[in-house]
């Protein structure tokens, strides 16, 4: 059987790789994730010392936090409740996750060196099917990355991800068209930001910065794909199996993605902007400019 079986979409490449740091044998695969594949690497597993395995658990999980996460550059742990002792091994546990990451990314895209920015690195000990959400919340529906209160203005985001299950439970995704046929399908049919409109969101603190046209366009796809139940039955997709011990890397503002179901994750994000990329007009900002015609950082 193989080891990422029911990805009859081909968006998913395969590589045997157990060693996180510079002994790995896959390099500079660029092409392959700017492409918009998710490379998984189902014998690259996050070891676990025994004494973290106490962190499998939901209850270290604030539940008013969305995940338990450390953020960088402070290097804070957020979102989790425990004794002090307790969450520094936690936090420990995080940063070496965020460090072998980091570690795997630039032996994988040697290209991305001095360029890329680590954001967030988030355990998610919490059961994804047992959480009720808005519908625009709801990662169980196929999308891309886009974030209201966050405008990217075309920094791209790369996501490294590892199962830590336990139980032998998968991490269980679908994914879908590639993004360009994504973007076609909503493209004519939405409009331009309402003028001033970025500059209000960016001066009362509903954005972080200016959200720019790139940034609408993203949120829009988000929010359509999300709301049409027709697209989410019916559109090209296929279901992947993340098993307990599998690494996987992509592009999520690229790769159409649905979380359906698992527990226990790790997950590191990282920045880069767009010109630094190996081929530049393979992002999302490039395709959606070639379909707009124009620029869209304005
Ligand atoms: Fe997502």
């Amino acid at each position: 059987m193989p080891d990422i079986p029911l990805d009859t979409l081909d968006v998913v490449r395969s590589y045997d790789d157990r060693s996180w740091g510079d002994h790995g044998p896959t390099r500079a695969v660029e092409a392959v994730v700017e492409a918009g594949k998710v490379l998984a690497f189902p014998h690259l597993a996050f070891a676990l010392a025994e004494p973290e395995r106490r962190f499998l658990d939901p209850r270290w999980a604030d539940v008013k936090a969305k995940n338990v996460s450390v953020r960088w550059p402070s290097g804070k742990l957020r979102g989790a409740v425990g004794a002090p002792d307790d969450l520094q091994a936690l936090r420990a546990m995080i940063v070496r996750f965020a460090e072998q990451s980091e570690a795997l990314a630039l032996r994988l895209f040697p290209h991305y060196r001095g360029h890329l920015r680590r954001g967030n690195t988030s355990f998610r000990p919490t059961d994804v099917a047992g959480r009720v959400r808005s519908w625009r919340q709801d990662d169980t529906r196929l999308h891309v990355d886009a974030f209201p209160s966050n405008p990217m203005r075309g920094t791209r985001l790369l996501r490294v991800f590892s199962n830590v299950n336990p139980n032998g439970e998968p991490r269980r995704w679908r994914v879908g068209e590639p993004f360009e046929a994504h973007a076609r399908r909503y493209f004519a049919a939405i409009g331009r930001p309402l003028p001033l409109s970025a500059w209000l969101m960016a001066a009362t603190g509903i954005t972080k910065r200016r959200r720019s046209e790139y940034d609408h366009l993203m949120l829009q796809l988000h929010d359509r794909a999300k709301a049409d139940a027709e697209f989410q039955r019916t559109s090209p997709q296929a279901r992947v199996d993340f098993a307990p011990g599998t690494t996987w890397v992509c592009y999520s503002d690229q790769v159409l993605h649905a979380a359906m179901g698992g527990q226990h994750m790790l997950e590191q994000t990282f920045q880069i902007d767009a010109p630094h990329l190996a081929d530049p007009a393979s992002a999302p900002l490039a395709i959606l400019e070639r379909l707009a015609g124009r620029p869209l950082l304005s």
